[in-house]
């Protein structure tokens, strides 16, 4: 396998929940990679996320953005693809008393194998081992989001980490 297959690999192996925590919580680099990017999603949810939205998230890895989201909307399904993220994130949300949050195991590529439309869709850091970037796009937006026909859409993107959504 070469280094270009290796980076794509779309796959749930090699990922460490309890060490990504701390590259993002403990280490200079992680936690000003985090504050960045928490400043722009925040910015937009600001504007656009109400408490009777829907949001769908892919790849929500250790919960980052999960726990907060499903706090401020009606509820949120989450794919991922990790089972070490998953059981992480499942754990995570019972400490929390979350119940709006259905977890599944899947990828963003695969879709949900369901009409379900959302609000909201965020992907941060999933669209790394998504291949086609604007098959990808696509997907997120015209098949995961609701009312895309007259509706604005809002997108937010940093280095392969998009938020959408309809408003
Ligand atoms: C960089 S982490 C980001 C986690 C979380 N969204 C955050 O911002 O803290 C990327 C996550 O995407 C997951 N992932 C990788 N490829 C995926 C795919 N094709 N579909 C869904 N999730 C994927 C990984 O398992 C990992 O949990």
């Amino acid at each position: 396998m070469n280094t270009g297959e290796r980076w794509f690999r779309s796959g749930g192996e090699g990922w460490y929940p309890g060490l990504y925590e701390w590259f993002f919580s403990k280490t200079r680099k992680g936690i000003a990679l985090r504050a960045r990017e928490e400043e722009i999603v925040y910015e937009m949810l600001a504007t656009a996320l109400e408490p009777d939205h829907l949001v769908v998230e892919f790849g929500s890895g250790t919960g980052n953005y999960t726990v907060p989201l499903a706090r401020r909307c009606a509820g949120m399904v989450t794919v991922e693809v990790s089972e070490e993220m998953q059981g992480y994130l499942r754990e995570r949300l019972l400490r929390e008393g979350l119940t709006n949050v259905e977890t599944r195991p899947g990828r963003l590529e695969d879709g949900l194998g369901t009409p379900e439309k959302f609000d909201g869709a965020l992907a941060m850091g999933p669209f790394f081992y998504v291949r086609n970037l604007e098959e990808g796009l696509r997907t997120l937006i015209f098949k995961f989001i609701k009312r895309v026909g007259t509706s604005r859409i809002g997108i937010t993107a940093v280095l392969r980490r998009v938020f959408v959504y309809s408003y």
